[in-house]
């Protein structure tokens, strides 16, 4: 070690916190290389392969030599088969020039903070919710203003939150349908309603549609863009698609971003990987939409054994979660810790499960988060663990 006093590192990052789930999935990882078999219900992520006819694409990419620079703003023809995705799901015309491929939906949140904020000024966005957008928003000294929600609202945002919680240094609404990590759908007619009130303000509606796809029972909501066609969309190969690893997503602006978009995506990435983007072609593809559906429904029959089995052991699900891969969950009466009780489900029983606390602070210590991104006997393990940790839980 240097005796060098260097400068400190910017003071922004005191108020960034570290993604927790990502440092439990590292301690759960440990455990596992020290021949331990531990349960993950913490991480989100399919725990399916990327579908075949998608790698098949990746592979006769890398071999095609498609391993160049490409556009800033994406390929045309991924971002054509976006634009006629939109067309064929939602009967929506979005315009090729308006979408940008990104490194993941990561990458859209990063443009789209850029874009919007000066120093001070912030969105509003749910608690509990996605804690990287907060994050994203501070790098460029800007503000996650958080919103408790709670399951009377189904965990979303209302009109009436958005009008009671707006600041003068509010620039707009982040939300997310389905919702991390609670798997909620916002009501359409509130939808329009919180659409309507952020133009009235002058502000930006953006909508994380990254789990669209992964939706269960009748739900099948349309984009922000049959409400608000100036809205900003983000969303993802990551969830749906399967391609998590790949990085790659997309963002939607409004014309009037998109020459500013465009300036910050050559400056951030010069462009998205190539191939991720070449692979991605596929994901449209019949066979591969085949693939996915498959598992969306393998997704719901996980849904449906998990609720039921977390409320018998005594966890609170108000809502039956609509989208996404997880449940989340209150606490059995009696338990006030959601950290400490996590951290003694991994260290003595092996199962990794999120605390609440990743989310925000609005009860955040009550709850946990349970992904069923997993087999469904993997699940039945998770739950016997519960079964038999509760009791010893209870008396800490
Ligand atoms: C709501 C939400 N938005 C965005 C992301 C970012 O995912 P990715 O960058 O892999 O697209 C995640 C990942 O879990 C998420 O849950």
């Amino acid at each position: 070690m240097s005796d060098v006093m260097r400068r400190p590192y910017a003071e922004r990052l005191q108020e960034i916190q570290p993604f927790k789930v990502m440092k439990l999935l590292a301690r759960a990882n440990q455990l596992q290389a020290e021949g331990h078999q531990v349960v993950h219900m913490e991480v989100g992520e399919p725990d399916f392969p990327t579908p075949q006819p998608i790698v098949e694409a990746g592979i006769a990419a890398l071999q095609g030599g498609k391993t160049k620079y490409t556009p800033a703003q994406g390929t045309p023809a991924l971002r054509e088969a976006i634009s006629r995705h939109y067309e064929i799901e939602y009967g929506v015309q979005v315009d090729p020039g308006r979408i940008f491929i990104t490194a993941g939906g990561s990458g859209a949140l990063l443009l789209a903070s850029a874009l919007l904020l000066n120093p001070g000024e912030g969105l509003l966005m749910s608690d509990p919710g996605y804690p990287c957008n907060r994050h994203f928003l501070k790098a460029f000294c800007g503000e996650g203003q958080l919103v408790p929600v709670t399951a009377a609202d189904d965990y979303q945002l209302t009109a009436q939150l958005v009008s009671d919680h707006w600041l003068p240094s509010s620039r707009g609404v982040l939300l997310a349908s389905p919702a991390n990590p609670t798997g909620a759908i916002i009501d359409p007619l509130a939808l329009a309603a919180i659409a309507k009130l952020v133009q009235q303000r002058r502000g930006h509606l953006l909508v994380d549609e990254i789990y669209h796809g992964l939706t269960y029972d009748d739900s099948r909501p349309s984009t922000v863009l049959a409400t608000d066609p100036e809205a900003f969309v983000l969303n993802s190969f990551s969830k749906y698609f399967g391609m998590t690893g790949w990085r790659l997503g997309w963002l939607i602006v409004p014309d009037s971003a998109v020459n500013d978009i465009e300036k910050l995506a050559q400056n951030l990435f010069i462009c998205p990987s190539s191939i991720a983007q070449e692979a991605a072609l596929a994901a449209f593809s019949a066979p591969a939409r085949e693939i996915m559906e498959q598992q969306r429904e393998a997704f719901l029959a996980r849904r449906n054994f998990l609720v039921p089995a977390l409320r018998e052991l005594g966890f609170g699900v108000p809502v039956m979660p609509q989208g996404a891969f997880y449940v989340y969950a209150t606490l059995p009466p009696g338990f006030t810790d959601s950290e400490s009780f996590c951290d003694t489900l991994l260290e003595r029983y092996h199962l990794a499960v999120t605390p609440g606390t990743d989310f925000g602070f609005h009860l955040a210590n009550q709850h946990v988060r349970f992904s069923y991104a997993q087999r469904l006997d993997v699940l039945a393990e998770g739950v016997d663990r519960l079964r038999r940790a509760l009791p010893e839980l209870a008396r800490q």
